[in-house]
């Protein structure tokens, strides 16, 4: 990974350190914007040092948990039981059952485990103390050895809340930076993939230039290989002989954010029509902002239309609060000149014409919409 020597540098070490002594280990914390390479260097990282600590006879564990996708405190242990013990049967049992199962389970193996907790901002504040308290204790209540944590986060802290309800407040922590990459990184990024992908020559310098200098508007590998990906695509549907800036500008004009880019697999799909309905509102007026109400209505009409049951006004709410956090909309309490207090609805700075086409797609590939 070009441009992430250091970063990569950082985590082997500590991920060696805590094979070698659990004990002594304190949370390691990575932060950086969407597509700045925090995941693939967690789980490069992973591998470097437990193969390292096959070499040396440690016995040492590594689980790496998506907390956009487990959403919840019992879905994030599900996912650990599931690499503590990957037959058992988690589903549906309590929290705290599940805890036990892992504690027991890693005394009798008598390992060491790390737990990357990535997408950890996912859960807000409150949740995001509650999860590492409860890794905290797991180890207390049931083994001696503690997990070593790795959590990796857009922005935002793990040292939220008080003391009381959060051990990481105050205890020290490891902490590494993943800036956003500017052209020159990306160029150098872009064109190492596709050295590996391409035939020799297909990518003339300035399309390469193009697709680095548009990704670094969000300094993102995620976008720029996105769109180079689909660059690529769009060429060969022509049968053209090389990918051309026009190929790049057509395609960056309907490529979505690298945030949404990341979320929209971790959607479920009933957030993903109200994200469709809340599109659909906003391409029909202007400024492109609705009350929580008319987005209900919307979402109601669209359900209907596709054969669906729609969901309760209170799971509504829900799912537009989760779309809230992952920055898919945004949600704000209306101010004077409307009577009582309502919630609004807009879009975030997204790639205005691509997204209701994406989410189209997205809903076909699910089958929720007939092809
Ligand atoms: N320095 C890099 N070199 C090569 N590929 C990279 C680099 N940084 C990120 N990528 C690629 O960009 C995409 C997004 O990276 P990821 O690690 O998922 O970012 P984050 O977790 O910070 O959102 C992945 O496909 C990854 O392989
Ligand atoms: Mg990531």
């Amino acid at each position: 990974m070009p441009h992430r020597e250091d970063q990569l540098r950082q985590t082997v070490h500590f991920l060696q350190r805590y094979a070698l002594d659990p004990k002594r280990s304190r949370p390691l914390v990575l932060s950086g914007p969407s597509g700045t390479g925090k995941s693939s260097t967690a789980r490069l990282a992973s591998l470097i040092a437990s193969q390292h600590a096959k070499k040396n006879r440690v016995n040492c564990g590594f689980a790496a948990i998506n907390c956009q996708k487990a959403r919840t405190l019992n879905g994030i242990l599900t996912g650990i039981a599931n690499f503590v013990h990957p037959f058992g049967i988690t589903t549906g049992l309590p929290t705290d059952h599940i805890a036990k199962l892992i504690g027991e389970k890693l005394s009798e193996a008598s390992v060491s485990f790390i737990i990357v907790l990535d997408e950890l901002d996912f859960l807000g504040e409150a949740a995001r103390a509650a999860v590492v308290k409860y890794l905290m204790d797991v180890p207390l209540n049931y083994r001696s050895t503690p997990f070593g944590l790795v959590c990796i986060l857009r922005e935002g802290d793990i040292r939220v809340g008080s003391a009381r309800t959060n051990p990481l407040k105050t205890a020290p922590t490891g902490s590494i930076k993943f800036p956003p990459y500017n052209t020159n990184e990306l160029r150098d990024i872009l064109l190492e993939r596709a050295e590996q992908a391409f035939l020799p020559g297909v990518l003339p310098k300035q399309t390469l230039d193009l697709i680095a200098e548009n990704a670094a508007g969000e300094g993102s590998a995620r976008l720029g290989l996105e769109l180079l990906w689909r660059s690529a695509k769009l060429a060969e549907q022509e049968r053209a002989r090389e990918i051309s800036t026009g190929h790049a500008q057509r395609v960056m004009h309907y490529t979505l954010a690298t945030t949404s880019l990341e979320a929209l697999p971790n959607l479920g799909d009933h957030e993903l029509i109200i994200l469709y309905a809340a599109h659909s509102l906003f391409k029909a007026q202007a400024p492109a902002s609705v009350s929580i109400g008319k987005l209900e209505k919307e979402y109601g009409r669209v359900c209907a239309k596709f054969g669906l049951g729609a969901r309760k006004h209170t799971q509504v709410w829900g799912y537009v609060r989760s779309l809230g956090t992952m920055g898919l909309l945004r949600t704000q309490m209306s101010g004077k000149g409307q009577r009582g207090k309502t919630t609004n609805i807009s879009a975030p700075g997204l790639r205005g014409e691509a997204v209701l086409a994406e989410l189209e797609k997205a809903l076909k590939r699910r089958r929720l919409v007939k092809v």
